[in-house]
């Protein structure tokens, strides 16, 4: 979920409702505002995308208040209708409430203020919130006492378990808003004469470039003229001020139809900047960031990679390159399942955990179970200041910039970029005798960017083909060796986008099952390796596609330039250009999303926000 809390000198609908625009790629079942004004509280909230409560707000106006805060949800608890979309008032409507996480205790909680006579409106965990707040503001005023939020908010955040950001606002008290977070994000930006807080720094970027991270377990009160960060018990903590190095118009279309448009043409950009400065002069890598002293880096025995969706892909693409280049085994695995299996970990295993916004609560605890086990943690992470960063041993940022479409691409090709890093590097920290070919690597992805931008120069025919395609029921994809990875993100992209069915599968692995599956006409899409360096695995996957091509499969061939050998058996050939063999998922899974993002199009589907996604996932 998105959430958004203002003080300041505006009117802080707009202010709310621009920041929720910013914040919609974190879910859109549905969207709400409070506001306060002249003592009151006003508040609206609807069921579906931000537009619709844009259109209600039109139809009846809210007051002009300067203090606001809102929501835009992605369900979890309770269906995704106007009952249950936030905010959440208390009985006599004075406090309200916005939520992102689970409160894991709230039945509990439910039935404790049910025997107490509250009654509860919607099905949410987040409404027991709004009225512990509102019971913990009268007690106050019954000792004599005047209502303090924020204190409040500290009594309440006790009693919860789980994880939560929480933003409230009290008619009784005009100039506050009040945030609190365990293990889901929340930043404060720092503006003149006012002040806000966002669960990304996207949402108010527009009007400060000056944050301040606020830390586990904290309660932040907002005002005007100033914040106040405590913890949980009250007591005052250091806050971290930091400045957002992109501006509003990073997290804008600027031109494009759609975000993820502009964020697929962007590709050669940031892969660029992910390599800016880490490639020295002389050929040798330095990743200074990487505070893990080389020393440890020798002793390590055993890699393992945690990530969930897209991340998770970049992880298994990583498993190749760091175990040919650096002989250290390495694991990879989706960090939902990971600490639940008891996994094997010490001193000497690096933990490698690969997320975009740094916030995926899988990866998180993943990383929290790793750590606990003595395993050092490194980060690959494209949200500075983020959770998994912050609790990593140490960070290899990827320079995407910001990824506003749900569904990850440019992120998706400098996670790989940082991986390849990451592999390059302890290759040359423990120096292989893959020496040679290491040096000349590094020298080939300094490269990479022109290679992804010859790729996007040529891709009309792709979409072309892929308007073809709209009515197809299924698309399957193969790859062998790193083109396997590639295409089970080809396969993900399509099934996020177009709502098509869409799998990925080891080219070898076919005919041991999904080889049934091809009839008249499938689409097959087959990534084809190298013919040169494994060059057996490019004659295997010739075979292959021989054999679904015998069956009847419409085959759609990703291959090098001057790979003559598929020409024959192709009946759509998508060049690429030569890269080293592990570096080739940088331009195969280019054309895979421009095939999704324009087939989804010609489908009539919105692909920024497709449904039941967020891009977020802070929630287990
Ligand atoms: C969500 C998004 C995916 C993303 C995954 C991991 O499910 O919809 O696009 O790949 O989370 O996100 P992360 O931010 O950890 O890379």
């Amino acid at each position: 979920c998105g959430i958004v809390g203002y003080v300041g000198h505006q009117v802080a609908l707009d202010v709310v409702i621009a920041g929720l625009k910013r914040l919609e790629y974190r879910g859109y079942d549905s969207a709400g505002v409070a506001v306060v004004a002249d003592g009151e509280l006003a508040m609206d909230k609807r069921a579906g995308k931000l537009a619709n409560l844009e259109k209600s707000l039109a139809e009846q106006p809210l007051p002009a208040g300067t203090t606001g805060i809102g929501h835009t949800r992605w369900a979890t608890h309770g269906a995704p209708n106007d009952r249950n979309a936030h905010p959440h008032l208390d009985g006599p409507g004075r406090v309200a409430v916005v939520h992102n996480g689970i409160v894991e205790n709230f039945v509990a909680l439910r039935a404790e203020l049910a025997e107490r006579g509250v009654e509860l409106r919607s099905e949410t965990d987040t409404e027991v919130v709004v009225h512990l707040l509102s019971e913990a503001l009268d007690a106050m005023e019954a000792d004599g006492g005047a209502r303090d939020l924020a204190e409040a908010m500290r009594r309440v955040c006790r009693r919860l378990e789980g994880a939560f950001t929480l933003v409230a606002a009290d008619a009784a008290q005009p100039d506050v808003v009040v945030g609190a977070r365990r293990n889901s994000p929340l930043v404060v930006g720092l503006g003149e004469g006012e002040n806000f807080l966002a669960s990304d720094v996207a949402a108010f970027i527009a009007h400060t470039r000056t944050a301040l991270e606020l830390g586990q377990d904290q309660v932040v009160e907002l005002r005007r003229d100033g914040v106040t960060v405590t913890d949980f018990a009250g007591a005052p903590v250091e806050t971290n001020e930091y400045r957002v190095d992109w501006d509003a118009s990073a997290a804008e279309k600027g031109g494009y139809d759609y975000f993820m448009l502009k964020e697929i043409a962007e590709q050669p950009k940031a892969v660029a900047d992910t390599l800016l400065g880490r490639i020295g002069a002389d050929g040798q890598l330095t990743l200074d960031e990487v505070r893990i002293p080389d020393s440890v880096l020798r002793e390590i025995d055993k890699i393992v990679i945690i990530a969930c969706g897209t991340s998770f892909h970049a992880g298994l693409i990583a498993k190749y390159a760091i175990e040919h280049w650096t002989r250290i085994p390495c694991e990879v695995e989706v960090a939902s399942e990971f600490r639940y299996r008891d996994p094997i970990l010490d001193q000497q295993t690096l933990v490698v955990a690969i997320s975009q916004s740094g916030e995926s609560m899988d990866t998180l605890m993943a990383l929290r179970h790793a750590r606990e086990q003595g395993a050092k943690v490194l980060a690959i992470c494209n949200t500075n200041g983020s959770t998994i960063p912050r609790e990593s041993d140490a960070v290899l940022y990827t320079h995407a910039g910001p990824e506003v479409a749900v569904a990850s691409t440019k992120a998706f090709l400098t996670q790989l970029v940082a991986c390849y890093l990451v592999a390059l590097y302890l290759g040359q920290v423990r120096g292989t005798k893959w020496g040679d070919e290491i040096t000349e690597v590094i020298r080939q992805l300094a490269d990479m960017p022109q290679q992804v931008e010859r790729v996007l120069d040529t891709m009309e025919p792709v979409r072309e083909l892929a308007r073809s395609l709209a009515d197809a029921r299924s698309v399957l994809f193969l790859g062998r060796h790193v083109g396997y990875p590639v295409a089970l993100e080809g396969a993900l992209k399509l099934k996020e986008l177009a709502y098509m069915h869409a799998e990925g599968f080891a080219a070898g692995e076919l005919k041991h099952g999904p080889i049934a599956l091809i009839e008249e006409g499938l689409p097959v899409v087959v990534v084809v390796p190298s013919p040169r360096g494994r060059s057996v695995l490019h004659d295997k996957i010739v075979s292959n596609i021989q054999e679904i091509r015998a069956r009847g499969a419409r085959t759609i061939v990703v291959a090098e330039e001057g790979d003559e050998a598929v020409v024959p058996f192709a009946d759509h050939l998508v060049r690429i250009p030569r890269t080293p063999v592990l570096l080739q998922p940088l331009v195969a899974t280019v054309p895979l999303q421009v095939f999704a993002c324009e087939l989804a199009t010609a489908k009539g589907h919105e692909v920024d926000q497709p449904r039941n996604l967020a891009k977020s996932v802070t929630v287990e």
